[in-house]
């Protein structure tokens, strides 16, 4: 494969010659390694701005190339909250200046209806609804714009009856699936004009639900290779939506295998360790972007899931959510974000190296695959087990005129 660095795409794409370019040449030839798109997370938290405490653009992005990630797109539930234009140009500039791959940023409901046209004329990928903004006003506003809404299939009940110290199975009884059922019902009664997609499913009914209204949808790593059974202290397990029953994670599994998924997401949420490990209060949520492509990957490695559906679900199928059109596929012309890595490889995860949350529910288990290097705009990033320091920040696709 050719890329020319000055312009990050791709220019020549072969099997069985490295490329002709008069930059530097990587020949993987003959080694059984497996070259393939960047992988894109549509959800994850980036935190940074007054949470960088917590995990900043410059740690999470690194986190994200070390795992094969070339493009993150960041939630807005930061501090202060991108609802306004002023906090959302603060988090587009930070991710500019720090993040070594390529990103985006969603900006939250307004609660003021007419600032919407003006955070939809930002580069963003598109709104994200929390389930309290559902019955916000500024909501019509947001949807009139015809962006992508990104839906968190909950309604704001669900975190009522929620008790931090209760455990995996008790926190389950008060979050159950209705919640997510409901929440994409909601969505649909303000009959959106543009594209919506739901985010971290965690049950096949909310999959097959959101579906039938046309949405796009995506599932985590946790919801797929978690549940109530794990061996997690109900801290370490707590996540939004929570972990299902072993019957119902069955269930999201069949829902992937067999199609009906339309992107793998991780909603990587980073907590310091003290507040992650403190009940009452212990935030929710795990911070995946180290591991979770490679934890996804066991499914290939199973031979329950092709390698072309894993692509999918981890490239193109994401970039179409976004609207990306050059991203996701190994063609000229589409940007030249790539992840060369072994399939036979199999770790165990030591847990966060790159991302500021240390303590993490997968940590010593098995991951499959491993990356070997990761390219980003044709420029590596990570190379045998290090990140490229000194590396220039990766590109907001949602800047470019005609990306979406
Ligand atoms: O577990 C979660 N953590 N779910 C969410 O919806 C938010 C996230 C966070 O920001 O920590
Ligand atoms: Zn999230």
């Amino acid at each position: 494969m050719g890329v020319d660095e000055e312009s990050g795409l791709i220019v020549s794409v072969s099997r069985d010659h490295p490329g002709s370019g008069a930059g530097r040449v990587w020949d993987y030839r003959g080694r059984g390694v497996i070259v393939a798109p960047g992988f894109i997370d549509l959800h994850v938290h980036l935190r940074g701005l007054q949470l960088s405490y917590k995990e900043d653009e410059a740690s999470g992005c690194k986190a994200a190339a070390a795992a094969g990630i070339t493009l993150v797109v960041d939630m807005p539930n930061t501090r202060p909250q991108l609802r306004d234009p002023e906090a959302l140009r603060a988090k587009l500039e930070a991710l500019d200046s720090k993040c070594i791959v390529d990103h985006g940023a969603y900006a939250g409901i307004p609660r003021d209806p007419s600032l919407a046209s003006r955070l939809a004329s930002e580069p963003i990928a598109g709104f994200k609804v929390y389930p309290e903004d559902l019955a916000s006003p500024g909501l019509a506003g947001a949807l009139a714009t015809r962006r992508l809404v990104v839906l968190h299939p909950e309604l704001p009940e669900a975190s009522k009856a929620d008790l931090a110290s209760a455990t995996l199975e008790g926190r389950l009884a008060h979050r159950g699936c209705w919640w997510e059922g409901a929440a994409v019902l909601e969505l649909g009664a303000h009959r959106p004009r543009g594209r919506v997609h739901v985010t971290h499913a965690s049950c096949a009914s909310t999959v097959a639900m959101a579906r039938s209204w046309g949405y796009t949808v995506d599932v985590t790593p946790h919801h797929l290779f978690l549940d109530t059974t794990a061996p997690l202290d109900p801290c370490l397990g707590r996540v939004n939506p929570p972990l299902r029953s072993p019957g119902e994670r069955l269930g999201l599994v069949k829902m992937l295998l067999e199609g009906r998924v339309d992107a793998l997401a991780s909603d990587h949420a980073p907590h310091e360790e003290r507040e992650k490990s403190l009940p009452p209060t212990c935030p929710p949520g795990f911070p995946w972007l180290e591991a979770w492509p490679w934890l996804a990957y066991r499914l290939v490695a199973s031979g329950a899931l092709g390698l072309g559906e894993f692509h999918w679900l981890t490239s193109r199928g994401p970039a179409l959510v976004l609207g990306l059109k050059r991203y996701g596929a190994l063609q000229e012309g589409f940007r030249a974000n790539l992840v060369a890595y072994d399939p036979n490889a199999s770790w165990r995860f030591p847990g966060p190296r790159y991302s500021k949350a240390k303590l993490h529910p997968a940590t010593m288990m098995e991951l499959r695959g491993r990356p070997l290097g990761v390219w980003v705009g044709g420029a590596p990033v990570y190379l045998d087990g290090e990140i490229v320091e000194g590396r220039r920040p990766g590109v907001n696709p949602f800047r470019a005129p005609g990306a979406r």
